[in-house]
């Protein structure tokens, strides 16, 4: 069994407003007071509502996260926010290289690259994303992509401590579609994750990493995919907008971890 804290995000992308998210913040924190022990618990709300959500979230034990950042560190960049700005705010984490910015957005590996970097300068803790399209994936790619998207977003990042650093394997095919890989072909493309990591880094540094699966995680499915232990947690979407799903999740992972 590893010793890695297993971590569980919600990224709530561009969804409930001031007063619901305020109120799903509140909810979670009471709720998920009783497993925080077992599991390190991130949320992710949109840019405007980080303030008074972080609010709620202070002192409670459910970490603040943002769901991109600029790769600049300030000026004349219109409706950009810099990791200093989130640092500002009390921002903890942030997710970078989510596959709706890769490929809604076209931000490139180079991009994300340099993303990593900034958040870094600005002591932030990443959660770095990576997945296949499904054309990828048809064509028996994936492993070849992840290895890709993750060497061009972490070549040049330092961490202080591997567990500043949790990289989340999600399939493009797999988020937001109720489509899930099988456990098998996760946890081979988890372990691929760490052996770069250990190449990237060194080996003692690549297993203090947690490293997740993301697409279409839910209360019913979140057993199994915890049960390997290549993986360390869950990056969810759509049931993280669920009090019921998302605690409901976290205890699943907290529970394995304990279990
Ligand atoms: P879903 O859980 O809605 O599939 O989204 C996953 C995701 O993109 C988390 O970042």
């Amino acid at each position: 069994m590893s010793t890695r804290i297993p971590f569980v995000g919600g990224n709530w992308k561009m969804n409930t407003n001031l007063v619901g998210g305020v109120e799903l913040a509140q909810a979670l924190v009471s709720q998920l007071a009783s497993i925080e022990s077992g599991c390190e618990i991130l949320i992710c709300p949109p840019f405007p509502y980080l303030q008074s959500v972080g609010q709620v979230l202070k002192g409670r034990g459910v970490l603040l996260g943002a769901q991109n950042c600029s790769d600049e560190p300030g000026g004349a960049f219109t409706g950009q926010v810099s990791a200093a700005m989130l640092a500002d705010l009390g921002v903890e984490w942030v997710i970078i290289g989510h596959s709706e910015c890769r490929h809604g957005l076209g931000e490139s590996n180079e991009l994300i690259g340099r993303k990593v970097l900034q958040a870094r300068a600005e002591g932030l803790k990443t959660v770095v994303c990576c997945g296949e399209t499904e054309e990828d994936r048809h064509a028996g790619r994936t492993h070849e992509i992840i290895e890709n998207q993750l060497r061009a977003a972490l070549v040049k990042a330092t961490f202080d401590r591997s567990e500043s650093l949790v990289v989340a394997y999600e399939p493009v095919w797999a988020i937001g579609t109720g489509m899930t890989p099988s456990i098998d072909d996760a946890e081979n493309v988890n372990r691929t994750i760490r052996s770069l990591l250990v190449s990237l880094y060194d080996s003692q540094f690549a297993s203090g990493v947690r490293v997740l699966y993301g697409g279409s995680m839910k209360p019913g499915n979140a057993a199994s995919f915890i049960a390997s232990p290549e993986i360390d947690g869950g990056l969810i979407g759509g049931a993280s907008l669920s009090t019921d799903d998302f605690v409901a999740i976290c205890r699943a992972v907290a529970g394995a971890s304990q279990g």
